[in-house]
Parts: structure tokens; C-alpha cells; sequence
């Protein structure tokens, strides 16, 4: 059980003197009743909340799946930059959420924004071997010969990559499906930079086993359920 005007405070992301006041002018609903104590508890696994007729979700952690547009970054403060946590709708907005992995600011696609530490270590640690898939589309073709490479595990200035699997998407090998599972800087612009090879688009279409939903356009973005979660760290696509 929690108190009600920390759970506003935090779901909604506002002050607890703000959430205090949404309580006392009757904005908020538990169960279909209006609450008006703000010292009230609530129960998280239970009771429904609304406010101004929203449905507020408190649970504990959120998982949120973003189709990333071009030109964000991927950090919690931009520092004057935009990013993916500035363009999530008001109504997703909660303290602590943040991007779980890095994508470049020209890359498209899933991008997974949480509040939860522990789950986004373990999607992101190499040793965990969550795949990652991506589109990318080069500036040359590639061959037989960098399929060999990149499932061996190429190098990166002193570091052995772990192997990659790659395919092509078009028969002018211009168009690949790129799998990794490490998320190194710039990572697969590197690998393709090293048979000199640009990319000139990259987009992100899975994490684990859950792919991005199509049905979201390029800076939308809607929660992730526990069973998508579960794909994410069981559904194996290597
Ligand atoms: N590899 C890259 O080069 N860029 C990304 O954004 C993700 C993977």
C-alpha cells in the first residue's frame, strides 16, 4: 500500500504539493469514488486510478516501446539536446525513466524506455546475449566474404566483436538484417566502416524476441506488456 499523492505525484510526474491539490479539487478517482484524503492508501496491485478521467498507471516500473525518430538522442538529459524522454506524451511521463541502450541520433526504431535498473542491465549486458536486430542501408554492397567475417566476430580496433549475423533484404545486397549482441558506440556503422562500407540508414526493428509494432509511426510510442517482456529476455531470434 502507498499513499495516494505519492502515487499521482510520481505517476504523473508532478510535485507532491501539485498532486495534493488535484486530490483535494476531486481530480482524482480510486475505484470510480472520488478521493479527497490525501494521506489515503492505495493499494498497487488493486485499485484503479483516474485522473481528469485518464487512467493513471503506477505500477511500479513502466516498460515503454518507442518507434525513435531521427534527430533525438538517447540520453535522460539532453543538455539542451531533445530527447526520447522530452517527446513521450505528458500522460507517460513519470521520474526516473530512461533510455535502456543507446541508439544514434539518426537511427530509427524500438527504442525500450523504463524506470527499471535491474531489467534494463540485464536486456543490455553482452552476457545475457540479447539479440538485437537492425535494418541497415549501405552505400555499397556487401558479399559472402563480410557474412564470414561478421559471423566469426570481426575486430574493432583492439576489441574482438562477438559473431553477427547478417542477411540481405534485397538481391543488390544493399539492404542487410544485422543481429548483434553488444552495444558498442557506433557499433554497426564500425563494422561496416571497416570493409569501408557507410550506412546510410539504420533502424532498430527487435529487442530479444519482441519486435517493434509496426502500427507505430516514427515518434510514437505505447507501454510494453508483461508477456512482451517476457519475449524480450526469453524469445530468442539468434
Ligand atoms: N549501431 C550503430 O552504429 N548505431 C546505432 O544507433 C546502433 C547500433
Amino acid at each position: 500500500m502507498e499513499r495516494i499523492d505519492k502515487v499521482v505525484s510520481s505517476a504523473l510526474n508532478v510535485s507532491r504539493n501539485d498532486a495534493r491539490s488535484f486530490i483535494k479539487k476531486g481530480l482524482v478517482t480510486v475505484n470510480s469514488q472520488t478521493a479527497r484524503d490525501i494521506g489515503a492508501k492505495v493499494d498497487e496491485e488493486r485499485d484503479e486510478l483516474f485522473y481528469n478521467g485518464k487512467k493513471i498507471n503506477y505500477s511500479k516500473f513502466v516498460y515503454i516501446m518507442m518507434n525513435k525518430p531521427k534527430g533525438v538522442i538517447s540520453v535522460s538529459d539532453g543538455k539542451g539536446e531533445k530527447t526520447v524522454i522530452d517527446i513521450l506524451p505528458n500522460e507517460m511521463k513519470r521520474k526516473k525513466l530512461f533510455p535502456a541502450g543507446r541508439l544514434d541520433k539518426d537511427t530509427t526504431g524500438f527504442m525500450l524506455i523504463t524506470d527499471d535498473g535491474d531489467f534494463a542491465h540485464r536486456i543490455l549486458s553482452p552476457k545475457n546475449h540479447i539479440p538485437k536486430t537492425y535494418v541497415a542501408v549501405l552505400d555499397k554492397p556487401f558479399n559472402n566474404e563480410i557474412i564470414r567475417e561478421f559471423e566469426k566476430g570481426i575486430k574493432l580496433k583492439n576489441e574482438s566483436l562477438m559473431p553477427a549475423k547478417i542477411k540481405p533484404l534485397d538481391c543488390g545486397y544493399l539492404t542487410a538484417e544485422v543481429t548483434i549482441s553488444q552495444g558498442m558506440y557506433h557499433q554497426i556503422k564500425r563494422m561496416f566502416a571497416k570493409f569501408s562500407i557507410t550506412v546510410l540508414e539504420l533502424k532498430r526493428i527487435s529487442m530479444g524476441g519482441l519486435y517493434l509494432d509496426e502500427a507505430l509511426n516514427e515518434g510514437e510510442c505505447r507501454y510494453i506488456t508483461q508477456n512482451e517482456l517476457y519475449f524480450i529476455e526469453n524469445g530468442k531470434l539468434l
